[in-house]
């Protein structure tokens, strides 16, 4: 049995990613809606499928932290967002390094509380946000 303040610890910090992982995928919808021109178009390709994508994240976060018995938050992270495709995908690239720093860290929060499938799980995220930001790296250099 973890101690309970590294368990409150890990859940406030779930939450959070929960609130970023909400947050970016109201994002991606704000940004696949309006994004124009050509390079909206690659940007549109890019980002539609995260749009649920991120929310599947949310999905898995929102039940594993009511799992070990904490509170899901239902406020996303508000953006401001850039208006042009290549401000949109610098600021989405910055977000998604975010959420890797966020994920190791709470990877390793999980397993001093020796939750090992969940640190498994919050590897994987960090495996989809790897992805993500690589291929939003590869279309800016193109840019
Ligand atoms: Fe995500
Ligand atoms: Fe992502």
């Amino acid at each position: 049995m973890a101690d309970k303040k590294k368990l409150q610890q890990l859940i406030d910090g779930l939450n959070q990613d929960l609130a970023n992982e909400l947050g970016a995928s109201i994002l991606y919808l704000y940004q696949c809606s309006t994004a124009s021109g050509w390079d909206g178009e690659e940007l549109r390709e890019l980002l539609q499928p995260e749009v649920t994508g991120e929310m599947q994240h949310a999905i898995f976060l929102a039940e594993k932290i009511v799992a070990l018995g904490g509170k899901p938050t239902t406020m996303p992270i508000q953006h401001k967002c850039p208006k042009d495709v290549k401000g949109m995908l610098q600021y989405d690239l910055k977000l998604e390094k975010e959420a890797i720093e966020g994920y190791k860290l709470r990877s390793m929060q999980a397993e001093e509380c020796g939750e090992t499938g969940l640190k498994i799980k919050l590897e994987e995220l960090i495996v989809d946000e790897t992805g993500h930001a690589e291929k939003i790296e590869r279309i800016l250099r193109g840019m």
